[in-house]
């Protein structure tokens, strides 16, 4: 049994909430603590809303969920601007271009829950100083939360059961950048401070293995079919971009971490590699290198998977 806090940069089925979704169907396997959003695919006000609502949609509002970062330790929209024009265009940027107008989710009704009190990065203190050595913290989002948490207590980081994250990329190019991945981007300096920490395990779910499972239209249509709640907001979310193109595929990034998080055996390839975040502002910032000479820290990066496994599992656990 993994007993988890799921930080999360939020959105609105695909990626993140899909991911929140199947872990609320096991709690059998993952018992989710607590939900901490930090801005990264939106601002935090409005990603919570995203993240109250799938609470809701799924019967698991009494898992409370925390509001944390609004921005990132050192990157910001004017630095993007600057690096944009020295070394080229990101792709995505997020936050960084949302408005401040925080819109209903789908169906037009905010959640009856609302955010808990205390905030994210004391919220996730708490909870491994009152279970030491079994929580897992999970990063679906850039880092800031995790960063500040254990910036403010240190001595906290060998007692966190293991670090699991979905960012980076190893021997594949970004996604926003050639050099760089979309949550390691956003705030390269607090990726860098967490891996710099005493966590005993640190495991990364980068573009290397999340690339090998784009979701097709077929797919789509079979769960989208079985018109629940949930599907519906799948549909809602996902829809529209293959309604445009028959043939365009989706990336769902986070969900391949919450189906290892249930069933460890989806992965059937990894590598220890010592990997290091580059925090110069430069065209490689936010990239992650395998550096066999440096004094990064060694951590386990998952690079394949047993995709019928692993999309029977997001599949079931989705239509369920
Ligand atoms: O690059 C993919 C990651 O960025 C995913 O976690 C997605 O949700 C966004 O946060
Ligand atoms: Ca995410």
């Amino acid at each position: 049994m993994e007993r988890i806090i799921f930080d999360t940069d939020s959105a609105v089925f695909n990626d993140d909430a899909a991911a929140l979704a199947m872990l609320t169907r096991r709690p059998d396997a993952v018992e989710t603590l607590g939900v901490t959003v930090v801005a990264g695919n939106y601002p935090v006000p409005q990603g919570a809303e995203h993240m109250l609502h799938l609470l809701e949609l799924v019967g698991a509002d009494t898992i409370p969920l925390y509001l944390g970062a609004h921005s990132p330790l050192v990157n910001s929209p004017a630095q993007a601007a600057r690096q944009e024009a020295r070394w080229g265009p990101v792709s995505f940027k997020g936050a960084f271009d949302a408005s401040d107008t925080v819109a209903p989710p789908h169906g037009g009704r905010f959640a009856t829950a609302r955010p808990a009190t205390g905030g994210a990065v004391p919220f996730i203190i708490e909870t491994i100083d009152r279970y030491p050595n079994e929580i897992t913290l999970v990063a679906v989002g850039p880092m800031t939360n995790i960063a500040l948490a254990l910036q403010q207590r240190p001595d906290l980081a060998p007692r966190v059961k293991r670090f699991v994250f979905m960012g980076g990329n190893v021997h594949v190019p970004g996604n926003v950048t050639p050099a760089a991945e979309f949550n390691i981007w956003f705030d390269p300096e607090a990726a860098h401070a967490v891996l710099a920490t005493a966590l005993p395990e640190v495991v990364m779910f980068g573009l290397d293995i999340t690339n090998h499972a784009p979701l097709h239209r077929s797919r789509f249509d079979r769960m989208v079919a079985a018109d629940t709640p949930l599907t519906r907001l799948m549909r809602h979310d996902m829809g529209p971009r293959f309604n445009a193109d028959p043939a365009a595929t989706y990336h769902i990034w986070d969900c391949i971490t919450a189906a290892w998080l249930i069933d460890p055996a989806i992965v059937t390839r990894s590598e220890h590699l010592p990997v290091a975040v580059d925090t110069a502002l430069g065209p490689t910032y936010g990239g992650t290198v395998a550096a066999a000479e440096s004094d990064a820290r060694t951590i386990e990066v998952m690079l394949d998977l047993d995709l019928e496994r692993f999309f029977g599992l997001y599949e079931e656990l989705l239509t369920s």
